[in-house]
């Protein structure tokens, strides 16, 4: 039996930042800070009760599996988990499809992470219940995405400001976050830089998507240019995305913001990161308040409830 029609659910998956409108990420913004303020006088919203989350992790992670996890127990739901291909049945040979196809009885909405690009895309036509892209290799992360945006928005308004300044630093070829933030970002007014060595610069896919939005955007290897940005959003050098990774060695230190260099930048820059961080944000920074990685990192909390609760259909009103 379909249990997604059964139960009366629309599928809905989360696949890629770009099948957002403009209005269904203000609506996402909005559901997301009524949560936020629930949550500052009760621990839970019990919008999902009887729901099944299965959390299918075959790539590590802390933040997004545990902030999906403790998500659903927020919204009062349940939560199954498969971490690491060592640990089920497809380090014993399964396809990835047949496990997938035995969670559509045991799970009403599935998040994977998958090192593979275009995975749970996969995932999603192979079974009958939403599947949230957790992260796919060098792809995309969608949720990740909307919990930034949700953070810039907090911090700088998005609605309306007027043309904020978004540098991202690192390692924008892999990055997957911020392929996914640039899809969401593009929707507001904002200016995009993007800094990086060569070798690790914005793919030309991205590059042509901007031009055909008519977005602002400039590509440098000049950290000096983070003075100009209102927002800087740091990332790791994606060490297991390259093929050799002799030449991981080359870039892992290109960049580090320390305190020196932010107190050169515009006093209200906001300083994003994904996380996990290695070297390249020094922790003299972190007592700063322009630092706000940690506060990011929450904010996936009150995202990934207003996603799951709306992808279910109880979203919170
Ligand atoms: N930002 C992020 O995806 O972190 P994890 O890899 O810890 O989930």
């Amino acid at each position: 039996m379909d249990m997604s029609k059964r139960m009366g659910s629309k599928i809905k998956s989360i696949l890629t930042a770009d099948q957002f409108s403009k209005t269904e990420l203000d609506n996402l913004l909005n559901m997301s800070e009524k949560i936020e303020a629930e949550l500052e006088t009760r621990k839970s919203i019990p919008l999902l009760k009887d729901h099944i989350l299965a959390a299918l992790f075959f790539e590590p992670s802390t933040r997004t599996r545990l902030s999906f996890e403790s998500a659903m127990h927020r919204l009062g739901g349940k939560v199954i988990t498969a971490v690491g291909m060592q640990f089920s049945s497809l380090a014993k040979g399964e396809t990835l499809y047949d496990t997938l196809k035995v969670m559509e009885s045991y799970a009403d909405v599935v998040a994977i992470r998958h090192p593979v690009v275009g995975a749970s895309s996969i995932a999603a036509q192979s079974i009958s219940v939403p599947v949230i892209n957790a992260g796919d290799g060098a792809g995309e992360h969608p949720t990740q995405g909307i919990l930034d945006l949700y953070t810039i928005h907090k911090r700088k308004n998005l609605s309306a400001s007027k043309n904020i300044n978004i540098g991202f630093i690192g390692d924008i070829k892999y990055g997957r976050t911020i392929h996914s933030l640039v899809k969401l970002l593009w929707h507001y007014n904002v200016n995009f830089t993007f800094i990086s060595p060569p070798e690790l610069a914005l793919p030309t896919e991205y590059e042509a998507l901007l031009q055909e939005k008519n977005a602002s955007y400039s590509i440098t290897d000049n950290i000096e240019e983070i003075y100009n940005c209102d927002v800087a959003y740091i990332t790791r050098i994606q060490e297991e995305r390259f093929p050799d990774r002799s030449e991981y060695e080359k870039f892992r230190d290109s960049f580090v913001i320390n305190k020196e260099l932010i107190l050169k930048c515009k006093e209200d820059i906001i300083l994003m990161h994904p996380l996990p961080r290695l070297n390249e944000i020094s922790t003299d920074v972190d007592g700063m308040p322009q630092a706000i990685y940690f506060e990011q990192a929450q904010n996936g909390l009150y995202t990934r409830m207003a996603l799951l609760s709306d992808i279910l259909g109880c979203p919170m009103v």
